[in-house]
């Protein structure tokens, strides 16, 4: 892990950040939303996605970026994933009423991205590494490295130390966040451009985005390791799908279809023999300790 002196611990264990974000999902716009939308705009700004490019938002929370991204550049070659199915649910149905029915869903975590090596152009991901522990941090942007194709595009927005009028504002949030973290939804500030340079990303850029009325958030941009290569032909879903765990290829079985979308079903590791459910239109990659 890059040295981040001063980064607070997280003492938050996955599963309540889990449970946390499902209790809150219904709520959680109106909490957020007017603090992080100059952010989440400039992000979008800087992520430049192509109509078509194959395209993953990681922890997509309710889905305003991604129903975005929808809107600006069309659904062929998105796909999202979170860790809470009450967050999932909620995208789906935003997606399913703006135009984005096409796009796939999944439960998975980063930590264990379900996608072969290579499988995306571009990668956005929001006010999710600020309630990651250091390690997991040096091993989701790892994963992030390995998703995407070398010199593909990754975007990350994440509460950050505060700076100049900011400073005193996020020193208190520090202080709140010792006292009891989940009032701030595990949320502590990061500063991600040395773990990105630590995996080998290229090019990485840091912009600065609060004062008054929205939240202290660092937009960091930057390429994928590796020599530039052609963006991959947009492929179906089943075809970049891999096990979480070990990476291997899964196998589909329908239970369940409609209108082309399996509703229910299951997906098969035969090189570890996990098994992974279909329920309700979205596959659940999640590694079984984070399974309902
Ligand atoms: C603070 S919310 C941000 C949601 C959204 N990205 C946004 O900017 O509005 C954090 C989200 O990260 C998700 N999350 C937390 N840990 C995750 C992990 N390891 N993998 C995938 N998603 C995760 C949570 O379920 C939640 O939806």
């Amino acid at each position: 892990m890059p040295d981040q002196e001063g980064m607070l611990e997280v003492v938050v264990g996955k599963r309540d950040i889990q449970a946390f974000y499902g209790s809150v999902a219904p709520v959680y716009d109106g909490a957020t939303v007017q603090y992080e939308a100059r952010a989440k705009a400039l992000a979008l700004e800087a992520m430049a996605r192509q109509p078509g490019e194959a395209y993953l938002e990681v922890a997509v929370g309710t889905g305003i970026s991604i129903v975005e991204q929808v809107k600006r550049t069309g659904a062929a070659g998105i796909v999202g994933i979170d860790l809470t199915p009450g967050m999932v649910a909620l995208t789906r149905q935003r997606l399913d009423e703006a135009g984005g029915a096409a796009v796939p869903l999944l439960l998975a975590d980063a930590r264990y991205l379900p996608f072969q090596g290579a499988a995306f152009d571009c990668l956005f991901n929001s006010y999710m590494l600020d309630l990651i522990p250091g390690d997991d941090i040096s091993k989701i942007v790892g994963e992030f490295g390995r998703v995407l194709r070398p010199g593909g595009h990754i975007v990350l927005a994440n509460l950050t130390e505060g700076e100049g009028e900011d400073a005193a504002f996020m020193e208190d949030w520090k202080t709140r966040y010792l006292e009891n973290p989940i009032q701030l939804g595990a949320c502590r500030p990061v500063l991600a451009a040395s773990f990105l340079r630590a995996a080998g990303f290229a090019g990485v850029q840091r912009t600065y985005c609060g004062g008054t009325g929205s939240w202290p958030t660092e937009v960091v941009t930057a390429t994928a390791p590796g020599n530039h290569v052609h963006r991959p032909a947009h492929r179906d879903l089943m075809e970049i799908l891999v096990c979480s765990l070990c990476k291997g290829g899964l196998a589909r079985s329908v239970a369940r279809e409609e209108g082309g979308r399996v509703l229910d079903g299951s997906l098969h590791c035969a090189s570890c023999n996990e098994t992974y459910p279909i329920a309700n239109g979205i596959p659940n990659l999640l590694p079984p300790d984070m399974r309902a």
